[in-house]
C-alpha cells in the first residue's frame, strides 16, 4: 500500500537583510523529515522515544514549525520543539512566523552562540538535533577585517568552512540524549575539505551516516545523520 502524506508548507515571512531565507538546503531537511515520517516512526526511531527535539540555527524558524506542522498532523509524533539562534534578529523572525503559522508559543527559543547560553536543565534532553550550519569558508574580506554583517553568519562556517560546526559538535555531546536512539542531522557542501571534515567527526565519536544530496550549479550539498558510538 502506498502512504500518502502531505504536510503543508510553514507561512514564512523574511527579513532580508539579517537573516538566512529559506532555500534548497532547508528543503533537502525538511523533505528527508516528510518522507521518513509516518504514523508510527521517526527516520526508523519509534515516535515515543522522540520528546525533545532542537532546531539550532533556526533563521527564519523554518524548520522548527514544519516540525510543529508535522507534529499536527501525526499526533502520536509529539516532541517539544526548541529552536535557537545567534542572532536577536533570527529568534525575533521566527516568533513572529510561529504567529503567522498560528502555533504560538509552542516552540520554546533560545538566543544562543550555539549552547552557550542554554541552561543546564538542558543538558542529555535532546533526543534530536538538527543543523544546516553555516558551512562555506570565510571570505578573505571577513578574514582580514574580522568583521562580519549579520547575514554573514548564515554561511560563514570559517576558515575551512567547518569551525563553527565542529565547535557544535563538541558542545552537542553535552545535550544529547545518550540513549541509542538519539541523532543529529546537518547538512553539508562540497566547497569544503569533506574528506577532512569527516576524519575530524570520527575522530570526535560520532557515526556518519549519508541520507541525501542535491546538485546546485558546481555544488553538491549533502545530508547527513551522526550517532555517537558506542565505546
Ligand atoms: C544556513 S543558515 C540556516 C537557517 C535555517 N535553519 C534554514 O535551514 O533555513 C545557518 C543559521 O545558523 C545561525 N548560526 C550561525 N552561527 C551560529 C552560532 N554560533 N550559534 C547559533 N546559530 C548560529 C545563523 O544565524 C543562521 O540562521
Amino acid at each position: 500500500m502506498i502512504k500518502i502524506k502531505i504536510f503543508p508548507d510553514p507561512i514564512i515571512d523574511y527579513d532580508f537583510e539579517n537573516v538566512y531565507r529559506p532555500a534548497d538546503d532547508t528543503y533537502l531537511v525538511v523533505d528527508y523529515f516528510k518522507y521518513y515520517l509516518d504514523n508510527d516512526f521517526f527516520d526508523g526511531v519509534p515516535l515515543e522515544n522522540i520528546r525533545n527535539v532542537l532546531d539550532m540555527g533556526t533563521g527564519t524558524g523554518y524548520i522548527a514549525l514544519s516540525l510543529q506542522i508535522m507534529k499536527a498532523i501525526i499526533l502520536k509524533f509529539n516532541p517539544k520543539v526548541y529552536a535557537s539562534d545567534i542572532l536577536e534578529e533570527a529568534i525575533v523572525l521566527s516568533k513572529h512566523n510561529e504567529r503567522l503559522n498560528n502555533c504560538e508559543t509552542d516552540i520554546e527559543f533560545i538566543k544562543s552562540d550555539l549552547f552557550k547560553s542554554f541552561p543546564t536543565t538542558l543538558k542529555h534532553l535532546f533526543d534530536v538535533i538538527i543543523f544546516n550550519p553555516p558551512y562555506l569558508p570565510s571570505s578573505n574580506i571577513i578574514q582580514k577585517n574580522k568583521i562580519k554583517k549579520k547575514i554573514d553568519y548564515s554561511w560563514d562556517g570559517g576558515e575551512l568552512g567547518f569551525e563553527t560546526f565542529l565547535r557544535f559538535l563538541d558542545e552537542a555531546k553535552i545535550f544529547l540524549n545518550l540513549n541509542s536512539n538519539s541523532r543529529i542531522y546537518y547538512v553539508s557542501s562540497s566547497r569544503i575539505d569533506l574528506n577532512l571534515l569527516n576524519e575530524l567527526i570520527s575522530k570526535k565519536g560520532y557515526e556518519r551516516t549519508y541520507l541525501n544530496k542535491i546538485h546546485i550549479f558546481l555544488e553538491d550539498i549533502y545530508l547527513n545523520r551522526l550517532e555517537l558510538k558506542i565505546i
